[in-house]
């Protein structure tokens, strides 16, 4: 009944998919796409996204005039926030078909495109963000959920005066309440001290003892033509589900804006959330060099999304071009892995 509760709240509930396919799509591109060339290593630095409970004044100062800037912008504007946000709609409710199949729906969840899309999605922010500041060694933020000092809603998104703020989560999740990596929607009974140790059981449960290989990692294939939602890998399952519904407002129709995808990408907090998420495939790497590998099946490699660029232009993207976060010019700030000593 657990796993139900999640499924259903992150189904599509919010406006018809008639609406959602006339109000997610990106602005039309005048120009073609061009295909995504890496960027050249000595004209871009390497930026570090930082863990969002550990940065300075200075910096949630800049995210925030970056943030606002997005929002400046006319919603026709592709790095715009809300064409930004609506790139997540777009890409999970429907708005889009595999090519050659038309009338098939596209879906970027439930399957083994979940940490591929997000990816790209994250690093065509993170660039327009960047230009926007004027600093293109700008990093986002990520949400370090999965180590005890991180496991509260990062100061700098509760701040009500902040770009970063939005009124529509959970009004009870505020800190210092620790969040629950598995929460169904029901309050855990536990001690702070419990929920800790819950959390990193959580961890070590979905990142090593049910992701011993590539293909239970990554979740199902999905390839053009098939149907979609063929199954999601355990990290997206969880803890990536709960945490969308952990911070969505329950008093809304449909958990808006964190706990629906059509609505997710309009909460700020859903890019550091992602950030982690992504952080989590570069961490699950490194933990097992040997037997933790990306996958090498050519459907997924070539498998491609468009994006934006901050100029903007309108790129393709393959899943092929993101598996190195170093030739995209990025890494994490290296923090503790306290979940791999967990074991249950
Ligand atoms: Cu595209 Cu967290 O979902």
């Amino acid at each position: 009944p657990r796993r139900d509760a999640r499924r259903l709240l992150l189904r599509r509930r919010g406006p018809s998919a008639e609406r959602q396919r006339a109000t997610c799509c990106p602005p039309p591109s005048s120009a073609p796409a061009v295909d995504f060339t890496p960027p050249d290593a000595a004209s871009l630095p390497l930026r570090t996204r930082p863990a969002a409970h550990s940065v300075t004044a200075d910096y949630v100062a800049k995210f925030n005039a970056g943030i606002a800037a997005m929002k400046a912008l006319p919603p026709d504007d592709p790095r715009s926030f809300s064409a930004q946000a609506s790139v997540h709609c777009a890409y999970c409710d429907g708005s889009y078909s595999p090519e050659g199949f038309p009338g098939v729906e596209l879906q970027v969840h439930n399957s083994w495109l979940f940490f591929p899309f997000h990816r790209c999605y994250l690093y065509f922010f993170e660039r327009i963000l960047g230009s926007l500041v004027g600093d293109p060694s700008f990093a986002m933020p990520f949400w370090n959920w999965d180590a005890p000092d991180g496991m509260r809603l990062p100061a700098m998104y509760a701040d009500q005066s902040s770009q970063l703020y939005d009124p529509r989560r959970d009004g009870r999740h505020g800190t210092p309440k620790l969040i629950d990596l598995d929460y169904s929607g029901t309050e855990p009974r536990f001690t702070d001290k419990q929920q800790v140790d819950h959390n990193l059981r959580v961890m070590y449960r979905q990142m090593v003892s049910l992701s011993p290989t590539p293909s239970l990692f990554f979740g199902s294939a999905y390839r053009a033509g098939d149907d979609p939602n063929q199954g999601p890998g355990p990290l997206e399952n969880v803890p990536h589900g709960p945490v969308h519904v952990w911070c969505g407002d329950p008093k809304q129709p449909a958990r808006e804006d964190m706990g629906n995808f059509y609505s997710a990408g309009n909460d700020p907090l859903f890019y550091a959330h992602h950030a982690n998420i992504d952080r989590m495939w570069s961490v699950w790497k490194g933990i097992d060099a040997r037997r933790h590998t990306d996958l090498t099946d050519p459907d997924w490699l070539d498998a491609s999304f468009l994006f934006y660029d901050e100029t903007p232009q309108l790129v393709r993207i393959r899943v092929r071009d993101v598996l190195d976060t170093g030739s995209l010019r990025y890494q994490y700030q290296d923090v503790p892995l306290p979940w791999t000593a967990a074991r249950p």
